[in-house]
């Protein structure tokens, strides 16, 4: 069920909802100069929580009454159409690859009133040259026009390009790290990775944070938060704010 896959439509007044509308605001204050609308979720690795931050941001954008949509951009590895419990056809690689696509039913609609998805498509053996096609770079400049925010939920970039490509035309890049799994020095690949494609990266999201240093913490699954932190380094300070929440 939706309410059960997307913690900030299910539980609206939890923490970790409340986590993800900072992160929002830390996006609009980064955005609110330049007009930009869109950004990309990525991360080193896969199950680092891309997906999740990427639903749950577009989500609450969405309850802000902000036209938003979710381009699940992992085409190796999609998981919106699940989560979200739509078809799978008309897909991002049909649209990309203009094969089995009927372009009116491309943008789907949710359960969530303003928030769309463009699913990833079934998966094609091709996807970072699809995603290098000018059809993507018209398709983004579609979306800006028709919606207020549009968030990509990217593929891991350290293994693939297809992240590293979005990154060269989307406003904003978010990166997603897991507390104890991601690596410093993963984290610094992909930064400069991102950086060298004149990516704007504005923060790190913390993933996965054990809240609770305790017993339930340390050896219990349900002390995990689901967002644990942010950071902009835009702020040469680099200020952290420190937020969890249970799942
Ligand atoms: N903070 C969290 N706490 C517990 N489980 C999480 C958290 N974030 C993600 N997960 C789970 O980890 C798995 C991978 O998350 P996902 O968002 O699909 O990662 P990615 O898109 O980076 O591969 C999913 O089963 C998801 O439900
Ligand atoms: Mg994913």
């Amino acid at each position: 069920m939706l309410k059960d896959a997307i913690v900030s439509f299910g539980k609206p007044k939890s923490i970790a909802a409340e986590a993800y509308r900072t992160l929002r605001t830390n996006l609009e204050f980064s955005m609110s100069n330049d007009g930009a609308k869109s950004i990309l979720i990525t991360s080193s690795h896969v199950s680092e929580g891309k997906s999740s931050v990427a639903s749950n941001l577009a989500t609450v954008f969405a309850m802000q009454n902000k036209r938003t949509i979710l381009v699940d951009a992992d085409m190796r590895r999609g998981v919106q159409h699940k989560r979200f419990d739509l078809t799978n056809m008309n897909g991002l690689s049909n649209y990309l690859a203009n094969i089995n696509i009927d372009q009116d039913k491309l943008i789907k609609t949710t359960e969530i009133p303003n928030l769309y998805v463009i699913t990833s498509g079934p998966v094609p053996p091709n996807p970072s040259e699809l995603i290098s096609l000018n059809r993507m770079k018209d398709l983004m400049s579609a979306l800006k026009d028709e919606f207020d925010i549009v968030i990509f939920d990217g593929a891991p970039a350290l293994p693939v390009t297809d992240s590293i490509i979005i990154s060269s035309f989307v406003d904003r890049v978010v990166i997603v790290a897991s507390s104890g799994e991601t690596h410093k020095d993963e984290l610094k690949s992909v930064k400069l990775a991102l950086d060298n494609a004149g990516a704007r990266v504005v923060g790190v999201v913390l993933n996965k944070v054990d809240i609770e240093d305790n017993f339930y913490g340390k050896y219990s699954k349900y002390g995990k938060g689901y967002y644990g932190g942010y950071y902009s380094s835009d702020d040469d300070s680099k200020k952290k704010k420190k937020r969890g929440g249970k799942k």
